[in-house]
């Protein structure tokens, strides 16, 4: 598959400000979320919810692409159409989570590097024959004390590098996730310089390793104060600098950014968005790749409860409502408020 043919994907999951439902938990990552609500995680509950996500009427008028799970492109939806061909059948490219998790970084203490290079190109092969259109990196990137290190930054974009590469071998879009966690103590002056350090690391890393950028999705973090920082900055502040720094460093080939929310909450997350596309003079579509935002309240709504299906559909539905809006700078609290009454 040729650089035009990838490109002409990315550009499908994010056109019209649609934007990804990330819904590649692992099974030890869905089944913390599951007991949130007091589900008990099983090859079939994991499935049902699955199911309730992507058989949600309509939409696909607000998501472009889902990544799936390894258990998950497997499965199939209770009439059993495989989740893959279902999604294509609404014009919902699938996904793929191909990366093996991040583990601690040898000489690096508390830094880690993602893991998943050895056999990713015939995973990769496996995943075309699946369905699996674009598949899914991410780097894990901790600000701390004398952290991160440049030898960390430089360990996770040259294995994302090499992930891009090999993906597109197989006719895969990668997702180039290098994500600096907004956990800590931090102001967003240290997030703006982190985000700043490691994607120009990862641009340089990309281009050392022949990818075609134009067949290529980047999924950053925002540029956000640290969860534990006194001093939260505001949306407009977020939005100021998320693109400040991506102006700086991001490619205008690249055909779309598709931030992750990262622990933020589902209406921060909106806000933000709406926030970082009211400036304008950006080459990318700026969307949305959100997990834990686009499924919190629809996960409470369900509770593992056949019964609660529909609403929990709504729930979700709503969200992608919203996150779209953001994405094309119109959302508003009042819009929040409106669509739910
Ligand atoms: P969150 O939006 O919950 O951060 O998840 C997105 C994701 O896919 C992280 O890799």
């Amino acid at each position: 598959m040729g650089a035009h043919e990838l490109k002409a994907i990315a550009e499908s999951i994010v056109h019209d400000h649609k934007g990804i439902l990330a819904a590649d938990e692992s099974t030890s990552t869905i089944g913390k979320r599951f007991d949130a609500i007091q589900v008990e995680s099983t090859e079939e509950s994991r499935r049902a919810y699955r199911n309730l996500l992507f058989t949600t009427p309509g939409f696909e008028e607000f998501v472009g692409g889902v990544i799936l799970y390894d258990e998950t492109i497997r499965q199939s939806a209770d009439d059993g159409t495989p989740f893959p061909a279902l999604l294509a059948s609404k014009g919902v490219v699938p996904g793929i989570k191909v990366d093996i998790g991040a583990h601690p970084l040898a000489g690096h203490p508390g830094e880690v590097v993602t893991f998943g290079l050895d056999g990713l190109p015939e995973r990769c092969a496996e995943y075309f024959t699946l369905g699996a259109r674009f598949a899914k990196w991410r780097a894990v990137i901790t600000i701390g004390s004398g952290i991160p290190t440049d030898g960390c930054l430089r360990a996770n974009a040259h294995a994302l590098a090499r992930y891009a590469a090999i993906c597109q071998e197989a006719g895969l879009v990668p997702i180039v996730e290098p994500e600096v966690l907004m956990d800590a103590d931090n102001s967003i002056e240290v997030c703006y310089e982190v985000t700043t350090r490691m994607l120009t690391a990862q641009y340089e890393a990309l281009d050392e390793q022949r990818v075609a950028l134009e067949g290529t999705l980047l999924k950053p973090n925002m540029v956000i104060s640290g969860k534990q920082c006194a001093d939260q900055a505001p949306a407009a502040r977020v939005a100021e600098l998320t693109l400040d720094c991506f102006h700086r460093v991001v490619p205008a080939i690249v055909p779309g950014i598709v931030f992750l929310s990262g622990g933020q909450s589902e209406v921060h997350a909106t806000e933000n968005l709406d926030a970082i596309n009211r400036l304008d003079g950006n080459p990318w579509p700026l969307s949305f790749s959100y997990g834990r935002a686009l499924q919190a309240s629809a996960l409470e709504a369900w509770r593992g409860d056949s019964a609660n299906v529909e609403a929990a559909q709504a729930t979700f539905l709503h969200r992608a409502r919203m996150n779209t809006a953001a994405a094309a700078g119109e959302w508003s609290a009042q819009l929040e408020q409106a669509v739910t009454a």
